[in-house]
């Protein structure tokens, strides 16, 4: 075992052990719970709470929940959208827009609820993604002196200042070498490059591809890769294209800690790569998640999506609804091609070990192979 070879500079940069990192993953907080992130950076990672749906008292309980459970490092993602419909600021507007301006959406809906005897649970609170609302998430994330903030999705530029100015390090999420540029641009201290196999909202160009040019075009600031990444040797990969650690969603939506319910941990662990099909019916943006009746029927419907945040209002009660009746087989289970190689639920801490045992087996088998044994 060679010591040390799998530490690079961007342990220094987040103040961690080993360049893996939970990613921040939104599905109303059940994905990346503060157990799982605590867990994460425990380990020796970087555990990064998804927040981009939850109110900023709910953030902040989250972040003084990981701080009970450990002193390391860890972080906060959201999405700061770059342009949102015009919209009314509440969730019954925006339904009434709906009404008025989008009725075959709305028949979508009640088809839905229709065809598989679901009876309609329109969601309660009256909130919606609004650039008032990402501010409040943001004043939260900055009063709290989260050490690292991840944008996700969108224009990090509005918190890029306000965090360097207290020590907070930022991490902008993009998918292709183009964002990567505006993202080092507006100020970021390392870019995640997420290829097309991701899980949630991706784009369309492959990790292999994708790495290089995002290293190429951000040069000398840290790339980290995401997507598809579910083992050592895709930790390897990812750094012998150039990044300096990885960001792993999917391998984790399984994990023990995770609060997703058991049916969709399941039907993950049961989905083969080919499963995991991209689709716009749930948020109006390409999103990568097991192919169900629900994203089949909208592919069917022949309807154009709708803009942020009309179609997740839309489909948010449809997902209320599912949600209300158990009926997980058609909840939006999102993840990406990595899913097909995770096996079993287990703990953070040990699919970590793994993670870490693996990827120094990885290195050394390359130098073997590669008649560069040190
Ligand atoms: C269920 C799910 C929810 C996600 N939610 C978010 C989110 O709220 N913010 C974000 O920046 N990325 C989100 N992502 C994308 C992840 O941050 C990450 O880039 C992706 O999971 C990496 O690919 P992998 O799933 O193949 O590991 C989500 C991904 C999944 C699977």
């Amino acid at each position: 075992m060679t010591a040390n070879r799998f530490r690079t500079p961007l342990c220094d940069l987040l103040g961690i052990e080993t360049p893996i990192i939970l990613a921040g993953m939104g599905v109303w907080g059940m994905a990346t719970p503060p157990a799982l992130v605590a867990a994460v950076s425990k380990a020796g990672g970087l555990g990064v709470l998804g927040c981009s749906g939850l109110s900023p008292a709910e953030i902040r309980r989250r972040i003084h929940a990981v701080r009970d459970l450990t002193d390391k490092p860890f972080g906060v993602d959201l999405l700061l959208p770059a342009t949102l419909a015009p919209a009314a600021a509440t969730r019954s507007g925006v339904r009434d827009d709906l009404a008025r301006n989008h009725p075959e959406h709305v028949r979508f809906y009640e088809s839905l609820l229709e065809r598989f005897n679901l009876k309609a649970t329109p969601v309660q609170d009256d909130i919606v993604i609004s650039s008032e609302l990402i501010e409040a998430q943001i004043a939260v994330t900055l009063e709290e002196q989260v050490p690292v903030f991840a944008a996700g999705l969108g224009d990090p530029a509005r918190i890029t200042g306000r965090a360097k100015a207290q020590g907070m390090t930022t991490l902008g999420l993009v998918g292709s070498p183009r964002n990567a540029q505006r993202q080092a641009a507006a100020g970021v201290d390392a870019v995640v490059a997420q290829g097309t196999e991701a899980g949630g909202h991706t784009g369309r160009i492959a990790n292999f591809p994708l790495i290089p040019q995002v290293v190429d075009a951000v040069a000398p600031l840290p790339v980290i890769a995401a997507g598809g990444i579910s083992d050592g040797r895709g930790i390897a990969a990812a750094l012998a294209l150039g990044a300096d650690g990885v960001w792993l969603g999917s391998l984790f939506l399984t994990a023990d800690e995770g609060d997703l319910p058991d049916a969709c941990k399941d039907e993950l662990i049961a989905a083969k790569s080919s499963d995991m099909d991209v689709t716009r019916a749930w948020t109006g943006k390409t999103l990568r998640a097991r192919r169900n009746p629900v994203s089949e029927a909208w592919a069917a419907s022949g309807l154009d999506p709708l803009p942020t945040p009309h179609q997740r209002v839309l489909m948010e009660d449809f997902l209320e609804a599912t949600k209300a009746a158990g009926r997980w087989d058609l909840f939006m289970n999102a993840a990406g091609q990595g899913i097909g190689m995770v096996e079993r639920r287990r703990p953070a801490a040990a699919i970590m070990a793994d993670l870490i045992a693996g990827t120094e087996t990885a290195l050394e088998a390359l130098d073997r192979r590669t008649g560069r044994e040190r």
